[in-house]
């Protein structure tokens, strides 16, 4: 069977945009996601308060965050450490995200940390925003594939979400960071973490469409029962500290699919695909989205 219903994560002002080398002034940033709201998303992660240097494109986060806070949508935002969160708390964020690596080789890369050096940095982070009732994402990247280090084994990604769940995490979100990631492959991943006590409700899914397998493997997550979905508008994005990471699922073409099935998400696919003609217009490029280009009208 399927969900009744599926709640997508918006991931294109922060996922969408961390990669993009010209930068988006603020208010452009504040329009995209007051219009994806418009639009009916209502988990829309706005930004990071990561280290500037190392993401540039959102080093306005502070400026970003107050433009949009009023809106009636969480609005998670990414937090690597304890200065993270400081500044997101400091803002009045109600939901974070930290970051984790299935691999070695992108724990170091994107965190400048070893795998458990990394969770050990979120461990205070997870513990005092729970004591702030602070909603706590999990991401955890590379479960598929690593860049690096080729396939990545099942039981070292049931080891890191374990570790996530285990540091006071509410849910997590699985990554396929370089896209590689196949039906067959996500219905195992899904069935081991069940079988080590990883309940399908705590799981979300994040896909990119480097193989274009990324609407086939949320059907297959679908099918086992994960009713939370990351998409980004216009199929922005990809990760700049993961060799050949490319676009994210494009939120059009879920919400495509999703309505042919019969599954509500209370998104307005006529809004979102104007949105993501106007950021696209502002990149300088046409979106990658299939949905967008088939409905759109530039
Ligand atoms: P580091 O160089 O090891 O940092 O980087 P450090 O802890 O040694 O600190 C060095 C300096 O940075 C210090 O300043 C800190 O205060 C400052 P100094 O004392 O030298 O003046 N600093 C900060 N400043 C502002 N905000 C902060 C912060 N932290 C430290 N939060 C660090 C470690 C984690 C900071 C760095 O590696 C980093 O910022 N990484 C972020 C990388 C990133 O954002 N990647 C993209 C998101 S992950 C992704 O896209 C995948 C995902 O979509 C899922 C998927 O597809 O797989 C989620
Ligand atoms: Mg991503």
């Amino acid at each position: 069977g399927l969900p009744a219903r599926v709640r997508i994560h918006e991931v294109g002002a922060r996922d969408g945009l961390q990669n993009e080398k010209t930068t988006v002034p603020t208010d452009v940033k504040a329009e995209f996601v007051r219009r994806l709201a418009d639009a009916g998303l209502t988990t829309i992660e706005a930004t990071s308060f990561v280290h500037p240097k190392w993401v540039p494109q959102l080093a306005d986060a502070e400026q970003l965050f107050p433009l949009v806070s009023d809106l009636d949508v969480a609005l998670p935002v990414l937090v690597p450490n304890e200065r993270g969160l400081d500044r997101a708390l400091a803002l009045g964020a109600r939901r974070v995200a930290v970051f984790a690596s299935a691999t070695e080789s992108f724990a170091k890369a994107n965190l400048n940390r070893t795998v458990d050096e990394a969770l050990a940095m979120f461990e205070p982070v997870v513990a005092r925003a729970r004591a702030q009732d602070v909603h706590v994402r999990g991401y955890l990247s590379m479960c598929f594939g690593d860049p690096w280090e080729g396939a990545v084994p099942v039981a070292q990604v049931v080891r890191v979400c374990r570790a996530l769940l285990d540091l006071g995490c509410h849910e997590l979100s699985l990554g396929d960071t370089i896209g590689v990631a196949t039906p067959g492959h996500v219905r195992a991943l899904l069935t081991a973490l069940n079988e080590q006590g990883v309940p399908t409700d705590a799981l979300g899914v994040h896909f990119h469409d480097t193989y274009g397998q990324a609407l086939s493997n949320t059907l297959a997550a679908l099918q086992h029962g994960v009713t939370t979905v990351d998409a980004s508008a216009g199929g922005l994005g990809g990760c700049p500290y993961a060799k050949s990471a490319t676009g994210n699922l494009a939120t059009e073409d879920l919400v495509w699919m999703l309505r042919g099935l019969g599954i509500d998400t209370g998104v307005d696919l006529g809004r979102l695909v104007a949105t993501s003609e106007w950021m696209a217009a502002r990149l300088g490029r046409p979106s990658p989205s299939r949905t967008v280009r088939a409905l759109g009208t530039t």
